[in-house]
Order: C-alpha cells, then structure tokens, then sequence
C-alpha cells in the first residue's frame, strides 16, 4: 500500500487543528456581540450550532495533535484573537457580514480539505474520512450562510477578498509553523 509522506500528514494535521479552532473562536467573537451589542436571537442559534460542528472537528485534530506528538502551531494565540476580532467585528456589521464571514471562510476550506483529501493515501483512511465528513460540514456551513443573507454585492466583495486572502496566508504559516 501506499504510504503518505510523514511531513504531509503532520502539515495537514497541524493545519486543520489550528483552522477549526479559528472556526470555533470567529463564532465565539459573534456570539459575544450578539449577546451585547447586537442582540439576535435567530442569528445566535444558527452560530450556535455550527460552532458546535467546528468543536467536534477540532477535537478530532486536537487528539490526533497529541496521539502523534505533533506540534500545534506557534501562532495560535495570534489565530485566537483575529478570530475573535474577525467574529466579532463582522457581527457588528449586521446579518449580511455575519454571515458572509462563514461563507468566505468556508468556500477557502472546501478547497482546502478538497486539495488534502487528494494528498492522502489509502493508509492514511481514518484521517481521509474525517476530512471528507467535516468537508461536508463546512459545504453546509456555507450553504446555511447563503441561505441567511450572506452577500457578496459592493462593498461586501472587499470583505469576501480580505477575508479569503487572510485564512489562506494563516493556513499556509499555519502548515510550517
Ligand atoms: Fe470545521
Ligand atoms: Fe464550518
């Protein structure tokens, strides 16, 4: 059977650990402004749930992390508090930014787990499974942003490339270190 490269597997690990627990950290950020500042109560239940996906998925990284002895990356810390920053700020802007945060982020992550559901081989199942379990996640994730308003017309297209343009650069430090 084919093996995958040790490095690759470690990168993928260390990557997603750190992506899905952004996830987790954007909607915190958006729950704390929709808990002050900008009450929505049907907002809040949708981000509820979803955050509650985005913690099964890290915690399968997060055990992975330590059954393999891989190192998490440096800038966690840093990711937590964009994160944050990121959910909350969007929050702030009303229903269609929300929203839109999900969806920019994870139409990056489909592709993402897309590129390395076809890094992995067929030693590696376990892992494949899971990524292509919480890819399928994450399309739904998206779908449910579309469906609540998000939008890309005007302004909200700068918002949906600054957006992009961030999770790419964190997941390509994220991979290394
Ligand atoms: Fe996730
Ligand atoms: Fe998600």
């Amino acid at each position: 059977m084919k093996k995958t490269d040790k490095k690759i597997i470690e990168e993928i690990i260390r990557v997603d650990h750190a992506g899905e627990r952004g996830a987790i950290k954007i909607y915190e950020g958006q729950l704390l402004a929709l808990n002050t500042l900008r009450k929505d109560e049907k907002l809040k239940s949708k981000i509820s749930d979803m955050k509650h996906h985005e913690k099964e998925h890290y915690e399968f990284f997060d055990s992975e992390i330590k059954k393999r002895g891989i190192k998490p990356t440096v800038f966690l810390p840093l990711w937590d508090l964009m994160g944050v920053g990121l959910g909350f700020g969007s929050a702030l802007l009303g229903k269609k930014a929300t929203m839109l945060c999900t969806a920019s982020v994870e139409e990056v992550i489909e592709d993402h787990y897309k590129g390395q559901l076809n890094q992995l081989e067929k030693d590696e199942k376990k892992l494949k499974d899971k990524i292509l379990k919480f890819r399928d996640d994450e399309i739904h994730h998206k779908d449910i942003a579309y469906e609540s308003g998000a939008s890309k017309d005007g302004l909200y297209t700068i918002m949906d490339k600054v957006i992009k343009t961030g999770s790419k650069i964190a997941i390509n430090i994220s991979k290394k270190i």
